[in-house]
């Protein structure tokens, strides 16, 4: 099927070369172009055959279509008259076409457009292969959403063939894929990248193209209008604005070999120029000399090309930077949201409100509005919004963008779809959904996420409010690590191990932390012990639980269990003994390591993981745990630390309490 298409998206070549030689241009034959749709609003004025407009904008068609213009680039404008007369136009043929293709578009809808929109000031006609547009208004180096069309009819719904699982994956990946190729045809001087990718069984392929008159954040801009704009149930999909379009299907609807753009400029990566050769070359061995002459003619033809290059300056490249973690729209967000409407709330984390979105591309995701009090300028809250959405892991929930707009400050998460942890385990209803196999399997998984963060991202972030809460999970039950680099975004110093913001949860906070606010690896570490804990039994850290030397928490509750022998009466009864006694003793043999008092005798993360993955090796015996019991004492203490903090938020369920420590 792949070596078809690439025979006939030769074979145009072969035509063109033997008419070349033999014929007149213009004999060449003709295919009509596949007409999609147009656009001229009733509202637009009209004009009268004998009015000026009307010779200005014969004079504008005849240029756009005469043998001069500029097919090598595939983009021309041009403007004719003055004043009230004045009428801007230009055409734009898909990036991949040849020449003769688009000539001959741009020819055909300069005839049709008299016909389509007669009389009109303005028009948009789309084909395939070209779409030509002209107005009374400048209409150059501006951004139109006006006259836009969605094509979403030809394709069957992905769901009808698939499961509700895969369609999602399948739906997040198109998704990505199509935001991945806005960022680099905005970012490259033609405008344009086609994409191919494996997804699941099927093969994926996608283009983006604006005009090339635009800057890169507009273009970028209305790529991701686009694309949101698109319905991504369906096995394909278009989406087009007059100054942008999209599109992805199933099969290959682009010449995959033009997508060499010449060497100077930034092409995005495409494939194949050596597979469709050597395809054609099996395919059709007797005139393989001949396609390949032509193919090699070609390729130099193209290379020698003169291209409308227009490289993006300095600035233009560091916006990018910026807008390249994919920003969104604020009104786009309060659709998704149903103007945060409190149905589609999801909850109330640390650091602002959450909300469930569905973009109009049937994308699902996880919006948070973040309290008005991050202490960071608008650049360096893009700036680490990018850096945080470059960690990608399996076990970390996808930062997908942000929107920074008005005073609103919005991150945007992937959804996942499952709740928390602490909704099962703490839920005696719930918890026999997660049996020992299950939870054995999300220890691990929480346990690979932060070690990605703490080591393999090359980032060293510190998560500091890890807690049940925080841990998601998705369709399949695999931990999902929610609001980590809320500390980069919030511009709290990374680096610096002593903070003046403690941000965390009491319970999970090791001692160091939440008393003299020194944070580390090792304070991610005892949290993760405190999680562990949790997970085996059931039980929330917080709960009082009494013992023959007082009332504990969690963690002194276990060390008493440990030190007696009996830790086994810590698991959770709904597992009905249904679970490994050495892989239950030894979670809670590596949980003691991790909420040891002193921080250095802690294990790191990548122990951790090695500990929890081979069970051969012996394990170190552990020192006594640390705490922070909040005792009244305690409390009070609590308080008076921090008498001189001008922000201190609730104490009730300990979630972001600031503590400003001597
Ligand atoms: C625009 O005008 C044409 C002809 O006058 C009419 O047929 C069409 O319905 C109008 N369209 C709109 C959207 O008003
Ligand atoms: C142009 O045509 C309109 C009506 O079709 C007429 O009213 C007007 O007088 C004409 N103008 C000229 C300059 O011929
Ligand atoms: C445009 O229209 C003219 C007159 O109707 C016709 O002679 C010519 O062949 C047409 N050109 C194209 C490319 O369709
Ligand atoms: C599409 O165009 C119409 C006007 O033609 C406009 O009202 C609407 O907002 C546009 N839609 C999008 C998603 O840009
Ligand atoms: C495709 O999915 C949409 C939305 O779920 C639904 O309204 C439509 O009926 C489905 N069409 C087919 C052909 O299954
Ligand atoms: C855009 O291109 C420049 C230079 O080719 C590159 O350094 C930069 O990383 C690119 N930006 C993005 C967001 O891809």
């Amino acid at each position: 099927m792949s070596s078809c298409a690439s025979f006939f998206c030769l074979f145009p070549f072969l035509i063109r070369l033997t008419f070349a030689y033999s014929l007149s241009p213009t004999s060449a034959p003709a295919q009509i172009p596949k007409y999609l749709n147009h656009f001229c609003p009733n509202t637009s004025i009209t004009y009268s055959r004998n009015m000026t407009y009307f010779t200005n904008l014969k004079t504008l068609l005849s240029s756009l279509s005469s043998r001069n213009a500029l097919y090598t680039t595939g983009f021309q404008t041009a403007t004719v008259g003055q004043a009230s007369d004045q009428v801007t136009g230009l055409f734009l043929c898909r990036g991949d076409v040849s020449q003769e293709v688009c000539r001959n578009c741009v020819a055909f809808s300069v005839n049709e457009t008299l016909q389509r929109c007669p009389y009109k000031r303005e028009a948009v006609l789309y084909y395939d292969e070209c779409m030509l547009r002209y107005s009374h208004q400048n209409i150059l180096s501006t951004v139109t959403y006006n006259g836009n069309f969605s094509m979403t009819l030809n394709g069957a719904n992905i769901s009808s063939t698939n499961q509700n699982d895969q369609v999602h994956q399948f739906r997040d990946s198109v998704w990505i894929t199509l935001k991945e190729a806005a960022i680099d045809a905005a970012n490259s001087s033609r405008k344009f990248c086609t994409k191919r990718k494996a997804i699941a069984s099927k093969t994926l392929y996608l283009l983006v193209q604006c005009t090339p008159d635009l800057t890169t954040q507009d273009c970028l801009h209305c790529l991701q209008k686009s694309i949101n704009g698109m319905f991504l149930y369906r096995t394909g999909g278009r989406f087009l604005y007059p100054s942008c379009n999209s599109r992805y299907e199933l099969y290959s609807f682009y010449n995959e070999a033009a997508n060499t753009t010449p060497p100077a400029s930034i092409s995005c990566r495409g494939k194949s120029r050596n597979t469709y050769v050597i395809v054609i070359v099996v395919v059709v061995p007797i005139i393989a000399l001949f396609i390949l002459s032509v193919a090699v003619f070609n390729f130099r033809a193209k290379k020698t090309r003169t291209t409308y290059e227009r490289e993006p300056s300095t600035q233009e490249r560091a916006t990018i930077t910026i807008a390249g973690s994919l920003q969104f729209d604020f009104k786009e967000i309060e659709a998704a949201t149903n103007k945060f409407c409190e149905t589609n709330k999801l909850g109330q984390g640390g650091f602002g409100e959450v909300y469930k979105g569905i973009f109009p591309s049937r994308v699902h995701v996880a919006v948070k509005r973040l309290s008005k009090t991050s202490g960071q300028g608008e650049r360096e809250f893009a700036n680490e919004v990018v850096v945080v959405a470059k960690l990608q892991h399996r076990n970390l929930v996808r930062l997908l963008g942000f929107c920074l707009e008005r005073d609103e400050r919005i991150l945007v998460y992937e959804f996942v779809p499952n709740k928390s942890l602490d909704y099962f385990i703490f839920d005696p209803t719930m918890q026999n959904q997660l049996d020992w196999t299950r939870r054995y399997k999300i220890i691990g998984g929480i346990a690979r996420g932060i070690l990605y963060l703490h080591q393999d991202s090359r980032l060293t972030i510190i998560h500091r409010d890890l807690k049940a809460s925080n841990i998601l999970l998705d369709a399949n039950m695999n931990p999902k690590i929610a609001d980590f680099g809320m500390a980069r975004i919030f511009g709290m110093d990374q680096t610096e191990a002593n903070t003046r913001r403690v941000v965390g949860t009491y319970g999970y906070m090791s001692p160091e932390y939440a008393m003299y606010g020194q944070f580390s690896m090792k304070s991610d570490v005892y949290s993760f012990g405190v999680l562990v804990l949790e997970i085996i039994s059931g039980k929330k850290n917080s709960n009082l639980y009494q013992m023959d030397t007082g009332p504990g928490n969690l963690v002194t509750y276990t060390w008493r269990l440990w030190s007696n022998g009996s830790s086994l009466e810590l698991v959770d009864p709904s597992f009905h003994d249904k679970y490994r006694i050495s892989e239950v003793s030894r979670c809670i043999h590596i949980a003691l390591l991790c909420v040891q008092e002193e921080a250095e005798d802690r294990p790191t993360m990548s122990a951790v993981v090695q500990m929890l993955t081979t069970s051969s090796n012996a394990l170190p015996v552990p020192q006594r745990p640390g705490f922070f019991f909040r005792s009244r004492l305690e409390q009070a203490r609590l308080v008076d630390l921090s008498i001189n903090t001008s922000a201190l938020c609730s104490v009730d369920d300990g979630t972001m309490t600031p503590v400003t420590p001597r």
